[in-house]
């Protein structure tokens, strides 16, 4: 793809019209409406945070599409990451945000507050930047739903606050209060000039926390292996990629609002969660659906280390991956197919060191699978 200050640089001008069209079909006819995003609406933006694992996804989403993108960030975690096609400001979102003053941007994309000081964080960089920006986008999460037993979800469902779900004296507020009082933050500096967008589990290449990445590993590795639940239970997740394309659009469309990160439409059962998966990266595992009850008792719980993604779709979780995305898909979210992250997450995995592949970081060790495997047998045949 074109970057589009190198194609109307040293594209259109230098070639002739007739030449441009065939280039781009359709591009001297295109009315305003119909043009290509990336070349009707270049932006400037602000990236606060821009390295980790989302940020590097949303500056390259954002070059693609011909912005110019400024990241602010501690300079630790991966410093002239970018080279010159980035303009790099340096500071602490804590407490020295002086890089930002005196500058202006179209929009700036929050998405590195996820401590328990995000509503500080979040409250200082938007009262610092109400002037200097039209949009504030902050990157939130799935986890302020206070409740999320109703089915279908929809962003307007009640979130946590410390009178629904109070924090002990003395206790960090838990990373679902903190994003939501860091929502609350954003709307109090800039009102009717935020998006929220919350992502459910945000997967793909370069994760490094494993969650995704365990199902197409264990895929692809075959032999029989534990498939939670009878099948039923849906999956909502997030491909970075189609999450940074999602913010952007956000941006480029000028759109607020409280969105939801997460896909497919209605959510997708395991069962055909794990298909895809399998028809993404290939391998020929037999799966024994084990009951998500008896795997508890085993000390495995739903969405905890062994069982990532998992999720039971039943009282106070019935809703987690059922939620409704009319309003996202209509502002811009698209969504790849389970195949194609499934893929690309392999792909992307087997180019890392051996001992870090020796070491995933979640789901069953072999032999704790094996192990369980007998006993759900045992349990059965009883
Ligand atoms: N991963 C998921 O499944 C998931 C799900 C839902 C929502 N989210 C949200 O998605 C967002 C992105 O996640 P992530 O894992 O990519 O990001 P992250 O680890 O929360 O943020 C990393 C970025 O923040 C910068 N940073 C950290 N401390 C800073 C400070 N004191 N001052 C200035 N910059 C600072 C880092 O650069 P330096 O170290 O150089 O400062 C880096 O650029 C987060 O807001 C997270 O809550 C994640």
């Amino acid at each position: 793809m074109y970057n589009r200050r190198e194609f109307l640089g040293t594209g259109l001008a230098a070639l002739g019209a007739a030449s441009a069209a065939t280039l781009v079909p359709g591009l001297l006819r295109a009315t305003p409406a119909e043009a290509p995003r990336w070349l009707s609406a270049p932006r400037k933006l602000l990236i606060l945070g821009g390295t980790g694992f989302v940020g590097p996804h949303d500056v390259r989403e954002a070059l693609e599409r011909g912005h110019e993108v400024t990241i602010f960030n501690r300079g630790r975690s991966a410093p002239g990451m970018f080279g010159k096609d980035v303009e790099e400001l340096a500071g602490d979102r804590a407490n020295d945000l002086r890089a930002l003053r005196g500058r202006k941007w179209d929009a700036v994309i929050d998405e590195s507050a996820s401590l328990a000081s995000a509503p500080e964080w979040v409250k200082l960089s938007a009262e610092t930047l109400r002037d200097a920006v039209d949009q504030y986008l902050f990157i939130s999460t799935r986890s302020v739903y206070h409740d999320l037993s109703a089915v279908p979800m929809h962003s307007n469902a009640p979130v946590l606050t410390l009178e629904n779900s109070p924090v002990p004296a003395g206790q960090p507020l838990s990373y679902g209060l903190a994003k939501a009082y860091a929502e609350k933050a954003a709307h109090a500096a800039m009102p009717g000039r935020v998006t929220v967008v919350r992502p459910g589990l945000i997967v793909g290449p370069e994760d490094d926390t494993d969650r995704f990445t365990y199902w197409p590993v264990r895929v692809a590795r075959g032999g029989e292996m534990i498939a939670p639940g009878d099948g039923s239970d849906h999956v909502q997740i997030i491909d970075v990629r189609d999450l940074v394309k999602f913010c952007v659009t956000l941006c480029e469309n000028r759109t607020f609002g409280v969105f939801n990160g997460i896909g497919p439409q209605g959510g997708m059962p395991f069962r055909e969660f794990l298909s895809r998966v399998q028809k993404g990266v290939g391998g020929n595992p037999t799966y024994t659906w084990v009951d998500a009850d008896f795997l508890r008792e085993q000390g495995h719980n739903p969405y905890g280390r062994e069982l990532p993604v998992f999720q039971v779709m039943r009282g106070r979780t019935a809703g987690f991956a059922r939620f409704d995305l009319t309003p996202e898909l209509k502002a811009g979210l698209t969504i790849r197919p389970m195949e194609e992250t499934a893929r690309d997450t392999l792909a992307w995995w087997k180019t890392l060191p051996a001992e870090r592949q020796a070491g995933i970081k979640t789901g069953f060790r072999p032999e704790r699978e094996a192990e369980l495997l007998a006993l759900w047998k045992t349990r059965k045949s009883r």
